[in-house]
């Protein structure tokens, strides 16, 4: 079963430490291409703790700015000064053509139900609104979590319950991700491949990969004593890599278009 609301409502608190951050970065960048100077309301889809809203009431001087996320948990931390409300990215709560643009970082991978998520997007912008995305794309070897798996692995940790990216085939590719914004209804599709690096030291990889991630909700499955054995040992073997061995690198896409 995906049950994307109750993990987020689980890492809420740690997402919002330095992954949060870390992901900003590539949020900024891709608002930063978007038309918003003159925009009259825009809103971040999935904003989790809206650390792209401040970004946003930068960009669009003018406009009435809104966050919105599935999962109070995430929501209820960002900036209370913007328009916050809790909301499906497929059944969203906003008159149709009420949006001037619209950003969704690090979201699309998520939906269950991507052309109906897009088509919802669509529908909510208003005709020649924008829209800008980032997704994952390719992954670049990394040896801490490949370290990290195999423990997990050794320990018997049952396999992931809740799988959380449905639609990462698509978004992970540009070319299909650019079909499905098409049929959707944007035009003026652009779609640049772009480069994440993040190199996080050895406690803080574990900090974040014992509660974030495929591996975290696979640890939680173990038995208490046994969990508390495998993080043992996980940081032992961990203990032994180089500090290049943290480099979590790769490829994300960075999309814009309107709404045609
Ligand atoms: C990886 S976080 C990204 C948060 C924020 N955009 C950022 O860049 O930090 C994904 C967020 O999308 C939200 N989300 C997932 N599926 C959603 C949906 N169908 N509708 C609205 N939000 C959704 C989750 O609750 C979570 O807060």
């Amino acid at each position: 079963m995906t049950d994307i609301r109750s993990n987020y409502a689980r890492i809420a608190a740690t997402y919002d430490g330095k992954w949060a951050d870390v992901l900003a970065v590539h949020a900024k960048a891709v608002a930063d291409r978007l038309p918003l100077t003159s925009a009259g309301r825009v809103a971040e889809l999935g904003c989790g703790p809206g650390r792209l809203l401040d970004h946003l009431a930068t960009l669009a001087p003018q406009a009435r700015v809104l966050g919105a996320d599935l999962t109070e948990a995430m929501i209820r931390r960002a900036p209370a000064q913007y328009g916050r409300v809790v909301a499906d990215v497929q059944a969203l709560p906003f008159a149709a053509g009420s949006l001037e643009a619209v950003v969704m970082p690090f979201v699309l991978f998520h939906l269950p139900d991507l052309p109906r998520g897009l088509a919802a997007v669509r529908r909510a912008l208003a005709t020649g609104g924008s829209f800008g995305a980032v997704t994952w794309s390719g992954h670049d070897p990394h040896p801490a979590y490949d370290v990290w798996v195999r423990v997990i692995n050794e320990y018997g940790a049952p396999a992931d319950p809740s799988p959380q990216m449905p639609s990462n085939g698509v978004t992970s590719d540009p070319e299909k991700l650019a079909a499905a914004l098409t049929t959707a209804g944007f035009g003026q599709v652009d779609i640049t491949v772009e480069r994440f690096r993040h190199q996080p030291t050895a406690a803080e990889f574990l900090a974040h990969s014992r509660v974030i991630g495929s591996m975290a909700r696979r640890l939680d499955l173990l038995p208490a004593e046994r969990r508390t054995a495998c993080l043992a040992a996980a940081e032992e073997a961990l203990a032994e890599l180089v500090p290049e061995d943290f480099v979590e690198s790769g490829t994300i896409l960075y999309s814009t278009a309107r709404a045609a």
